[in-house]
């Protein structure tokens, strides 16, 4: 069952925000409702209007959370994804809960873009959570808000969206203002790493060290990633860069091509350390999350080495920043 799935008597239940449901629009799904640890029961039959009514009386009832069947889960997705940027747009929502709407919609499109990343239409639809991230992390409170509701749990997708967020707001940190750049970067750190689609699956999922061999093909990935965006016609240099370079080093220890310093672009700079980042502080099959402070003195033990720490040094009060 996924994360945040109930099950009742013989239905699987998953869990979205209220404030994922526009005010105005038709719902294509069931919506129920649960008090307590007792059963759901209906709120709305499918393809009923959702009204600014509606949600403010839920809300006087201190509900926050509402429950969609599984077997509605395609078609719930798809409304979500069309109106992904008018909901975390909504200023009338809480910056959490508007957070939560980006991290709701946005992990089931990168879980099936991420699983064939040349299927058509990704780009655009990369491009429209690459948007709502921009949109999003502009101020302390929503990117306070993103620090503290990312899990912990390690997949692809979840792992990309991470990487997004933090290089979007690193990005701005670090001066970068102009809108097409930051959403180019954004679309380049949720594609970062789409090329390890490329590789067996035994490398990919092996819980702990590689050998040698295994580790030759996972130096791949980056050189793979940036021909899938090229052969799929993405045209978006700054997010091939992205892809390309984020395990470059600044003493040319990384991969795949050895760059040196400044050789390596500055958004592939930023996306190294939040890659980086997040992958330390995430659990994995074969190691617990490191905690923040850990791992941002690893990062800056490699100081004379790898990561950039004058952008390092605006990474971290994003992460100390609290709402
Ligand atoms: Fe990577
Ligand atoms: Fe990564």
């Amino acid at each position: 069952m996924q994360a945040g799935a109930t099950e009742v008597a013989g239905t699987t239940y998953f869990r979205i925000a209220l404030a994922t449901l526009a005010p105005g629009s038709v719902v294509p799904c069931e919506l129920w409702l649960r008090h307590g640890d007792g059963e759901p029961v209906l709120y709305r039959a499918r393809h009923l209007d959702f009204t600014a009514e509606h949600r403010a009386r839920l809300t006087a009832s201190g509900v926050q959370t509402l429950f969609v069947p599984f077997s509605d889960s395609a078609s719930w997705t798809a409304y979500l994804e069309a109106r992904l940027h008018e909901r975390v747009s909504d200023h009338g929502v809480p910056a959490a809960q508007r957070v939560e709407v980006l991290l709701e919609a946005s992990r089931p499109i990168l879980r099936e873009i991420l699983a064939d990343p040349r299927r058509p239409g990704a780009a655009a639809r990369v491009g429209n959570v690459a948007d709502a991230i921009c949109e999003l992390m502009r101020g302390p409170e929503t990117v306070a808000a993103a620090v503290r509701l990312m899990e912990h749990d390690y997949y692809t997708y979840t792992h990309s969206l991470h990487v997004a967020i933090f290089a979007v707001a690193l990005a701005r940190a670090c001066g970068i203002d102009a809108p097409d750049v930051l959403a180019s970067i954004g679309r380049g750190a949720l594609m970062h790493d789409c090329g390890k689609v490329k590789l067996p699956a035994h490398v990919i999922n092996k819980p702990g060290r590689l050998d040698r061999e295994e580790w030759e093909l996972m130096m791949t990935h980056p050189t793979h990633g940036r021909d899938i965006l090229r052969e799929a016609g993405w045209n978006d240099p700054v997010a091939s860069e992205v892809c390309h370079c984020h395990h470059e080093r600044l003493d040319g220890t990384g991969y795949p091509r050895g760059l040196v310093g400044r050789a390596i672009p500055e958004a592939a700079r930023i996306a190294a350390i939040c890659d980086a980042y997040d992958a330390m502080t995430s659990d994995r099959s074969y190691k617990r999350a490191m905690r923040g402070a850990v791992a941002l003195a690893c990062l800056r033990r490699d100081e004379r080495t790898g990561y950039d720490q004058a952008i390092l040094e605006q990474f971290i009060p994003l992460l100390a920043t609290r709402s």
